[in-house]
């Protein structure tokens, strides 16, 4: 598989789908806050993972746009609410000013509320699947959005600032606030996808070991990434306190570590074959990112 092509091609899809559902506007100016952070980019790596985990089962990725598509919109509107004065602090974000920098940040507020909402609607929009296996799939993706997933952890991020913790704290502190998103799209593509009680618990693993090298590189990135690059300003988590990968083990045992948590990733994927190459693929892009 030439895993550049097949990338690019889920990203025109996703693009696409997003573009189109979000063409008829509501009743509010919201509705431009909303698609200012949807339409700035990102990798959609989150969709893009959901699609290559019904791949690895034997469907097509494309069947479950509004799913895939849904999440991404959950994912936009934890950035908009992480950038906020009261949360990081951040003004750059997908290479443009930050929601609230633009719009004011009560508007950022509602920007992310409306894209939670949206989310919902356009995820329970998917056809073609049946009714009680939707449910299943976006109940997956809303218990690792919430507070025992993403909001979770974005508390436990806060209540760390300025704090000494342990490595064990931090693990479960990233796997929380990153890897459970991963860990949502990957268990919804497997519902969608009827995988089986092995191939769930495989895949399960797979993403929370991904979504920790995610956030691993994340805080790397922070460290010694190019802003222009990566599309947001470097040194936030010195500005801001934070326990990080970088700061509890030093930049070089960060990188390491990440590479060493990837390796043991592709190990769950064993059972799957040639089939599980787009998630293999996405697990190299992981560690080598520039943004
Ligand atoms: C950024 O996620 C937030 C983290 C969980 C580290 P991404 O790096 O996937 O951001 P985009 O979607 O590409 O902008
Ligand atoms: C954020 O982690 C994870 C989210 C749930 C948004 P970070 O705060 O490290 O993400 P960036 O570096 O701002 O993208
Ligand atoms: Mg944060
Ligand atoms: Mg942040
Ligand atoms: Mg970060």
């Amino acid at each position: 598989m030439d895993f550049k092509e097949y990338y690019a091609k889920q990203l025109k899809l996703v693009e696409n789908y997003l573009d189109q559902r979000t063409k008829k506007k509501g009743i509010s100016r919201v509705d431009d806050a909303m698609l200012y952070s949807l339409q700035a980019g990102g990798k959609r790596i989150r969709p893009i993972l959901l699609m290559a985990t019904t791949e690895a089962l034997g469907v097509k990725g494309y069947n479950y746009l509004p799913v895939a598509c849904g999440l991404e919109m959950i994912h936009t509107y934890s950035l908009i609410h992480d950038d906020l004065p009261c949360m990081d602090d951040d003004d750059l974000r997908r290479g443009k000013p930050t929601n609230h920098k633009v719009f004011g940040e009560a508007m950022a507020v509602l920007a992310g509320d409306g894209l939670l909402t949206l989310a919902f609607e356009v995820m329970l929009e998917q056809k073609n699947v049946d009714g009680a296996v939707l449910v299943d799939a976006v109940r997956e993706i809303a218990m690792c959005a919430g507070n025992f997933g993403m909001v979770g952890g974005q508390a436990l991020d806060l209540d760390a600032e300025g704090k000494s913790i342990s490595a064990e704290e931090l693990r479960k502190l990233h796997s929380a606030k990153t890897g459970a998103l991963f860990i949502g799209a990957v268990r919804a593509g497997a519902r969608l996808a009827g995988a089986k009680d092995a191939e769930l618990l495989a895949l399960t693993k797979f993403a929370d070991l991904l979504g920790l090298a995610f956030q691993i590189t994340d805080d790397v990135l922070d460290v010694e990434g190019d802003t222009v690059a990566l599309g947001k300003n470097v040194g936030s988590d010195e500005k801001n306190k934070k326990t990080t990968y970088v700061t509890l083990y030093g930049l070089e045992a960060a990188k390491e570590l990440g590479k060493k948590t990837i390796a043991e990733a592709l190990e769950c994927l064993e059972i799957f074959g040639e089939r599980a190459d787009a998630l293999r693929g996405i697990a190299s892009m992981i560690t080598e990112r520039k943004n």
